[in-house]
């Protein structure tokens, strides 16, 4: 009995980079002016909260100058037609795959537009500034909000879903990544443990190339579309 294939796509910031927003790996190893363990750590935050809040107010800010390019957008058309499972998983803290229009999407790095009580725990939408020790719209205490993102050391999002998926799936496709930071770079190898086909769309070989079937190499905005237009029409 025939079915509709189930496709698992993971995007890092290599598509969002045409938009605007910068990648973290840039050649001198900073993440716009500052050491990832400066910014990106859960004792960053501990040692200079201010430093990291400012950090991400700024990132956050940022957003209302970018919007989705045509790769975030070709993807949007995908999981709209397509009738198999579909799963984005994004490591992309910026909001241009929601914006881009999806159903199927999962945020394991977290989300500049969220704000996450120290307190009380929730998460909740977060869309202003966290410096100055905002009150938490859940619990109704200030001071315990922080950043709604997936430090290193901290656990990615979602994970029971993500794994499940790539179980499941027939296709993977990993999207402007650099195979660096793991689990994400490991789901090749889950999708291949499932006898899924692998496919990379990257600027440029990455760490991960030799475990994708086939990779193809240029800017998103060209190949995700490409891509996409060839996956619909061959349905
Ligand atoms: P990286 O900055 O490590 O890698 C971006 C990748 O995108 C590189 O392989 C580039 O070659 C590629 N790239 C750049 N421009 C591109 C374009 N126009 N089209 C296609 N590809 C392009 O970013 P990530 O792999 O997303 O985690 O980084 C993974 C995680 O490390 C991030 O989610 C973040 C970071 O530390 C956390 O914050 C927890």
């Amino acid at each position: 009995m025939s079915r509709h294939p189930n496709i698992v796509i993971l995007t890092g910031a290599g598509i969002s980079a045409e938009s605007g927003v910068p990648t973290f790996r840039a050649s001198d190893g900073l993440w716009e002016n500052h050491r990832i363990e400066d910014v990106a750590t859960p004792q960053a935050f501990r040692r200079n909260p201010t430093l990291v809040q400012t950090f991400y107010d700024q990132r956050r800010a940022f957003l209302g100058q970018v919007n989705p390019n045509a790769a975030h957008l070709a993807l949007a058309r995908l999981e709209a037609a397509w009738k198999g499972d579909f799963l984005l998983v994004t490591q992309n803290v910026d909001d241009l795959h929601d914006r881009a229009g999806h159903n199927q999407l999962l945020h394991m790095h977290g989300e500049l537009n969220s704000a996450l009580c120290t307190r009380c725990g929730a998460a909740r939408p977060w869309t202003g500034p966290l410096l100055g020790n905002p009150t938490c719209p859940a619990c109704r205490q200030p001071g315990g909000l922080r950043p709604d993102i997936v430090w290193f050391g901290e656990m990615p999002y979602h994970m029971n879903r993500i794994e499940a998926a790539l179980a499941a799936c027939d296709l993977f496709v990993s999207i402007g990544t650099s195979g660096a930071v793991y689990p994400a770079a490991g789901f090749v190898g889950w999708a291949r443990d499932a006898e899924a086909k692998t496919l990379e769309l990257n600027l440029e070989p990455s760490a991960g190339t030799p475990m994708f079937d086939e990779a193809r190499h240029g800017p998103a905005s060209v190949l995700v579309p490409a891509w996409v237009e060839e996956v619909l029409g061959s349905r």
